[in-house]
């Protein structure tokens, strides 16, 4: 058995033991109903993960205080909580899953307090005597010690409730500089009384009076687990690992049943509020010396390890993980137990899979941040369309069983026909290439794989139509009306892509300007021999296109574009015609991908109007209707799709049933992430 320890059984207290070292990572849905209260799609969506066989779920985000917009959290601040936790406790029971509740509150790092004044923390502390200058830290007001005790005892009443709704346990969240963080870290806990920063008994002590208060209600045997950060970095004050390990050892002594070890870094970086690290397009100076466990074993691992070495509580480690660096870290003995956040977001079942072997059908991550965009929207997952909809898009046999014709074999195609397939319908799909995946071949190769890696898309949905359905694939195969004449379909669903169209500017089919069909063209070939890993390495040695580019198109496609040329050593220059740039990118990438861009000196004009191009270079006017001029010796257009409706068009007359998918129907279906949600609710609804 490959994931031997990963897959064995942990004894977590003499009541609970875990059917394997896989956790639930807590993680924020977004899903809940207004006013806190449970909501089916949590339910839901849970029950997706307790199916999929995680060993423990850590339900998030549960407020002990009237805190914070609803629909973001759940809460147990109050008895009309309970029927909803119970209903949501009862649900993950039916899975053989247990299930602990996460007490959340965002303390010092909101951005005010429930009255609308400073939010508070363990001090008092103005702007700029904050850990960082970034604008979701606010100055903040200390709280009395009146308000700490009665804080302590809603927290309590709250873990009482817990028990009472038939949780298996609770998790004391002490990281991520929320409420109970900000009283260990120095950065935040400047007092100097029985909860300051002088001792370790003090900055624990909230915490500790927090677990017993919650043993002697809920009784000695109830498991509370804690999660704190086990370094926090860029600020100064930040906790070290030192700090952390004494601190987790004041909790192995009261017994707490593990400790979940996370990090926290303060801005302008990394691993802020959500714990990660996308170093895109390049990692920090400050931060090159972690880039090693970045690539490894992940930026926290270390920490779990350290901690794991000085005490007896279970250990669990968070970040990047996937089945064999867990396997590692568990059977190296640096760890206990394993977090799984966005890997269980982008494939509930992934557990079930280890378990059985089925490593080449689980659903890898991509790291894109689709997920944190909007950071208070609901959650959404690129690569799982099902997540947050799981009955919407639940794959069920199709009631009559049709001929589906699916035209187009990119991501959209590809799951719309893999699904349509699974419900029973018999599939055809058709590429026109000798391979399926369409262009995101190119935008593997232009992203790189260091942070966000779109091959797994490829491989996994190429594997599901290929081994794992009944789809009939005709790879080499135009679909045309002839085709589609001849075939008969009931229903065709075209998923062919949009067009790049190239602007209407005189000079535009000058030798010197290209678009993304022509590029396509050109990298088909070395993409097909080199794959894009190795030709994203290729063009850093050579990239036939002059060294002065100028791009059009300042969105997703124009700016990569830029990073990727940028990179390569090219005086790039961004041309817009609009107001705005970076539509299409995960706020969490495009914050970083500006700041880059910005150091590297590329200039990204907004609101230009192109003029003409001619062999020098780009006539335009600024947006204050300015002559101006770009020497260039290559123009790249990157603009962004535009709907191609043609050939659905010429269908409608032959078949009954016509659909369009994914950036055929233009830049708002165009991303990896529609693609996938059109295909899957095209092929759930056939
Ligand atoms: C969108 C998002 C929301 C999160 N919300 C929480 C939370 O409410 N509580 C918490 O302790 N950690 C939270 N985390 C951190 C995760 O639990 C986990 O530590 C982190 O995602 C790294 O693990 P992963 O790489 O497996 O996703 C969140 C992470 C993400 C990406």
């Amino acid at each position: 058995m490959y994931h031997k320890t990963l897959l064995s059984p942990l004894k977590l207290t003499d009541t609970l033991t875990l059917k394997n070292r896989m956790i639930k990572s807590p993680q924020s849905t977004m899903y809940w109903d207004d006013d806190y209260f449970m909501s089916d799609r949590v339910i839901d969506f849970y029950e997706s993960i307790a199916k999929g066989g995680v060993g423990l779920i850590i339900l998030a985000g549960i407020l002990w205080y009237p805190a914070h917009p609803g629909g973001i959290y759940g809460a147990l601040y109050d008895d009309k909580y309970l029927p909803g936790m119970k209903k949501f406790v009862e649900r993950m029971h039916r899975h053989g899953c247990p299930v602990f509740c996460q007490f959340h509150h965002t303390g010092p790092s909101s951005p005010s307090d429930d009255k609308g004044g400073r939010p508070f923390g363990p001090s008092r502390l103005e702007q700029e005597e904050m850990a960082s200058p970034l604008p979701y830290l606010h100055a903040t007001r200390e709280l009395t010690l009146e308000e700490i005790e009665e804080h302590k005892r809603r927290y309590i009443d709250a873990a009482v409730r817990a028990k009472e709704a038939g949780f298996d346990g609770v998790e004391v969240h002490a990281a991520h500089g929320y409420f109970l963080a900000s009283f260990l870290s120095r950065v935040w806990n400047r007092r100097t009384d029985q909860y300051g920063i002088q001792s370790f008994e003090n900055r624990t002590r909230l915490m500790v009076e927090i677990i017993d208060g919650i043993r002697e209600r809920c009784g000695e045997d109830f498991p509370v687990g804690v999660r704190i950060n086990g370094e926090e970095y860029g600020a100064k004050g930040a906790m070290t690992l030192e700090e952390s390990r004494e601190i987790a050892k004041i909790l192995d002594k009261k017994g707490v049943c593990y400790i979940s070890v996370s990090g926290y870094g303060f801005g302008p970086l990394p691993m802020t509020y959500v714990p990660d690290y996308f170093p895109y397009p390049e990692p920090e100076d400050y931060m090159k010396p972690y880039m090693d466990r970045y690539r490894g074993d992940g930026v926290y691992a270390y920490c779990a390890e350290e901690i794991k070495k000085v005490v007896n509580a279970p250990v669990v480690a968070v970040g990047r993980m996937d089945e064999n660096k867990a396997e590692r870290i568990l059977s190296r003995g640096k760890a206990d137990l394993i977090a799984l956040g966005r890997t269980l977001w982008a494939d509930p079942e992934f557990p079930n899979k280890v378990r059985d072997g089925r490593i080449d059908d689980i659903v890898r991550c991509t790291r894109c941040a689709t997920c944190e965009d909007p950071p208070r929207g609901a959650r959404r997952c690129r690569v799982n369309p099902a997540m947050g909809r799981e009955t919407e898009l639940e794959i069920k046999p199709a009631a009559t069983f049709r001929k589906v014709m699916v035209i187009g074999g990119g991501p959209a195609g590809m799951e719309c026909a893999r699904v349509a397939s699974l419900r029973g319908h018999h599939v055809t799909l058709v590429e026109k290439a000798s391979r399926l995946g369409g262009r995101l071949f190119l935008a593997s190769m232009i992203k790189g794989s260091d942070v966000e890696d779109v091959k797994p898309v490829i491989k996994y949905l190429t594997r599901q139509i290929t081994e794992r359905s009944g789809v009939d694939l005709r790879l080499n195969t135009k679909g045309t009306v002839e085709l589609v004449a001849k075939e008969r379909p009931d229903v065709v669903v075209v998923a062919t892509g949009g067009t790049y169209a190239l602007p209407d500017v005189p000079g535009i089919r000058r030798w010197n300007v290209q678009g993304v069909k022509t590029m396509s063209k050109l990298a088909a070939l070395p993409l097909r021999v080199l794959g894009p890993d190795r030709l994203n390495e290729l063009t850093r040695l050579m990239l036939p296109l002059g060294s002065r580019i100028t791009i059009i198109g300042g969105q997703i496609e124009g700016i990569q574009g830029a990073v990727f040329l940028k990179k390569r050593g090219k005086n790039v220059a961004v041309l817009e015609t609009s107001d705005h740039i970076g539509e299409g990118i995960p706020p969490r990438y495009m914050e970083r991908a500006a700041d880059w861009l910005k150091k590297k000196e590329v200039p990204i004009s907004t609101g230009v109007t192109l003029q003409f191009i001619d062999k020098e270079g780009v006539h335009y006017r600024d947006d204050q209707g300015r002559e101006c001029f770009r020497k260039s010796d290559f123009v790249l257009v990157l603009t962004r799709q535009t709907p191609e409706h043609a050939l659905a068009d010429s269908l409608r007359t032959i078949v009954p049933e016509v659909h369009v998918i994914g950036s055929a129907n233009g830049a708002a279906s165009s991303l990896i992430v529609h693609a996938i949600a059109e295909g899957r609710a095209m092929g759930v609804n056939l």
